[in-house]
């Protein structure tokens, strides 16, 4: 049987990425994320830009390196169109375009928000494929979103955020709490060892299946400020606590808004993905919900949770499968729609 190679190029935010698929197979994925950020305490638009310029040919180079195999050999190359900052995805825009005219194969265009979810299908082995129907929770510091997947490219979002994404919920917490960005990481780390239900935060009243998280940003610097003006070592003293709590409230409003959507849709697969999807006690949520609500849920590898081009180079692959190509007319589109 002939074999598929596609190469997938990612630079939507801040990680310069490219991988190698063959069939739906992982021969290499490459991710350079941009340390410049850190001291902003979030990613700058134009650093961003200027660091994937830099980075863009060696990650590329590396990523058909440890496939094993050379530019020659690839079958058609798939990046990421958008949505994300214009200036980032520019770059892998034109090199992808750039590099397909010159090696004249297919250019195929993929959708980052279908990308995060189509990170299911990569063949690898201990781990399942979801099922159409299923109900995809795709939680970043970019986005959150509820979707109902029909098809590899039918999918609906049926609820998300109205203001911040689940991953500026953790790491403006953290920054409240003195952490370094991006701080998601760290409230996970300590909540570990803390008392979950050692302080109460409230749940946001949003309606439907949507999302709101800046309220509960508010209501724990509130809270913050006025333990440490009775006691200024307040975090220091509590500070597993306080990740606990704050984690477990995410945790809970995530699982109340899915336990909604499996009643409202009849769906009882759910498939995880994004940065924050890393979070241990999501995970563990998660997998509990299989015993406790009957649901089959499915928590990717870590590494095609973040944002990386394994999964733009499997959706490209479902792409290439039916021919649904782009034109050398296409351009990166910072707003699309699922
Ligand atoms: O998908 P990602 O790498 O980039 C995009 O935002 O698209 O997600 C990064 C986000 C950050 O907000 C980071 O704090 C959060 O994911 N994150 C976590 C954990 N690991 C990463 N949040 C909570 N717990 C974690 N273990
Ligand atoms: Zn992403």
């Amino acid at each position: 049987s002939q074999k598929i190679y596609i190469l997938g190029i990612e630079s939507s935010c801040d990680d310069t990425a490219a991988a190698v698929l063959c069939n739906g197979k992982i021969l290499s994925n490459v991710v350079a994320t941009q340390e410049v950020h850190k001291k902003y305490g979030g990613v700058v638009p134009e650093l961003a830009s200027r660091a994937h310029q830099q980075n863009i040919v060696p990650v590329i180079h590396e990523a058909l390196d440890r496939a094993g195999i050379t530019k020659k050999d690839l079958t058609a190359i798939a990046f990421t169109r958008g949505p994300g900052l214009m200036g980032s995805l520019l770059v892998g825009t034109s090199f992808a375009k750039s590099m397909a005219l010159g090696l004249n194969i297919p250019l195929i265009d993929v959708n980052h928000m279908q990308a995060h979810i189509l990170a299911h299908f990569i063949e690898e082995e201990g781990f399942d494929k979801p099922e159409f129907p299923f109900l995809a929770l795709t939680i970043s510091g970019g986005h959150t979103q509820v979707v109902k997947v029909s098809d590899y490219f039918e999918m609906e979002v049926i609820g998300q955020t109205l203001d911040d994404a689940v991953g500026e919920a953790f790491d403006k917490s953290a920054k409240i709490l003195g952490l370094p960005y991006p701080g998601g990481p760290l409230v996970d780390k300590y909540a570990q060892q803390g008392n979950p239900k050692a302080f109460q935060f409230p749940k946001p009243k949003v309606g439907d299946l949507n999302f709101s998280f800046s309220g509960l940003k508010t209501s724990i610097l509130y809270f913050i400020q006025k333990e440490l003006k009775e006691n200024p070592d307040f975090i220091s003293q509590n500070l597993e606590d306080i990740c606990a709590s704050i984690q477990h409230t995410i945790i809970n409003i995530l699982m109340d808004k899915m336990k909604k959507a499996v009643k409202q849709t009849g769906i009882r697969q759910i498939a995880i993905g994004g940065g924050v999807s890393a979070n241990s006690g999501i995970r563990k949520t998660l997998k509990e919900a299989e015993k406790k609500y009957g649901w089959k849920t499915f928590i990717p590898k870590f590494e095609y949770t973040t944002d990386n081009a394994a999964m733009i180079a499997i959706a490209g692959h479902y792409k290439y499968l039916t021919g649904d190509f782009a034109d050398m007319e296409v351009t990166a589109k910072a707003r699309i729609k699922m």
